[in-house]
């Protein structure tokens, strides 16, 4: 049956309608928020190419938590600016480390928020790479006790969930080993699964003060044109016990976050970066976009293709419009 019988857009024809058959939705639960801590005490340092977006000391960064729960969204991700840099990324795993501070605060004042922290050396590098480098070369395995002494850190400091972002080979593995040797075994692990080498990163690396010194980050993150490779890397991560995977960027992989979700049946975040965060924002204080509207066709975007949850910097603004 065809025209004139068949007429789509009956559906169509109003507002209480179209909500009636809509077919993706977009909660505030399936929302994170990033941080991004620094030492010192009350600040609020912008980032240039994010506006809205600052560097927030601990103090800081758990009143914005504090907002950020009452508004209902479940978790925030954490991002520690150390006070120095070295090239063993000393600062990732020390005791009193930023993020950790972090943790500890947030937890102390924001319970029931889940803090989820990244667990990654490129923060904490004088290189700026995300493991340990020997004559120009990332090591793998090296880097693989560091990362797992990073996690287990984050979480004796009180974190709920740990998401390395490194691409080293075998980390999750390490890091699920080690937190159950220390009876952590409870504790989630949401694995950067397929997180390619891109471009979209730019603005993060200013906020993060994490650009490489040297080279760039081709031989540990994935290559662009790649797919499959994607799913055997999520099938990987799985084997080694990761709770979450999740595909990095989001945008511009939206087959990439259709084929995991189809293939594995496990929640899948993706992370919405900086990049496409400045894209809009960029756009829409220039009045070449309407921000808002371009925002929520986005986050919808990467639910519909197959994501369970999103991080974004638009975790606040959304929220409020939910
Ligand atoms: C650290 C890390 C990066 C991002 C998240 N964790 C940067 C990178 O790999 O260079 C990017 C997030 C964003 O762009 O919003 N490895």
């Amino acid at each position: 049956m065809s025209f004139p019988f068949h007429r789509p857009r009956r559906l169509r024809s109003h507002e209480t309608i179209r909500r009636m058959v809509r077919e993706t939705r977009l909660s505030v639960d399936d929302l994170i928020y990033p941080l991004f801590i620094c030492p010192g005490e009350n600040v609020y340092e912008p980032i240039r190419s994010m506006p809205g977006v600052a560097r927030l000391s601990v103090d800081r960064g758990v009143e914005e938590c504090q907002e950020v729960a009452a508004l209902g969204i479940p978790a925030v991700i954490l991002f520690g600016i150390p006070a120095s840099k070295d090239d063993a990324g000393t600062g990732a795993y020390v005791v009193d480390g930023i993020v950790q501070q972090a943790v500890r605060a947030i937890k102390a004042n924001v319970p029931g928020l889940v803090v989820i922290t990244d667990v990654c050396l490129c923060e904490y590098t004088d290189h700026g790479h995300c493991g340990v480098v020997h004559e120009g070369d990332v090591q793998n395995d090296p880097t693989l006790d560091l990362l797992a002494k990073t996690a287990l850190s984050h979480v004796r400091a009180g974190a709920d969930m740990v998401a390395p972002s490194d691409m080293m080979d075998g980390r999750i593995g390490a890091i699920r080993r080690t937190l159950d040797e220390d009876g952590k075994s409870h504790i989630p692990i949401m694995a950067y699964s397929a997180k390619y080498a891109s471009g979209f990163y730019g603005p993060f690396r200013e906020a993060a003060d994490s650009t490489p010194q040297f080279g760039d980050r081709r031989s540990y993150q994935m290559d662009p044109p790649n797919t499959d490779e994607a799913l055997r890397e999520v099938k990987l991560d799985l084997e080694e016990g990761a709770d979450i995977v999740m595909v990095k960027p989001a945008l511009a992989y939206l087959d990439i976050i259709c084929r995991v979700k189809s293939a594995f049946d496990v929640p899948v975040a993706a992370y919405n970066v900086s990049g496409e965060y400045a894209m809009i924002k960029a756009a829409g204080q220039l009045g070449w976009l309407d921000e808002s509207r371009v925002m929520v066709e986005s986050l919808i975007a990467i639910k519909r293709a197959g994501a369970d949850m999103i991080l974004t910097y638009f975790a606040k603004d959304m929220a409020k419009i939910l």
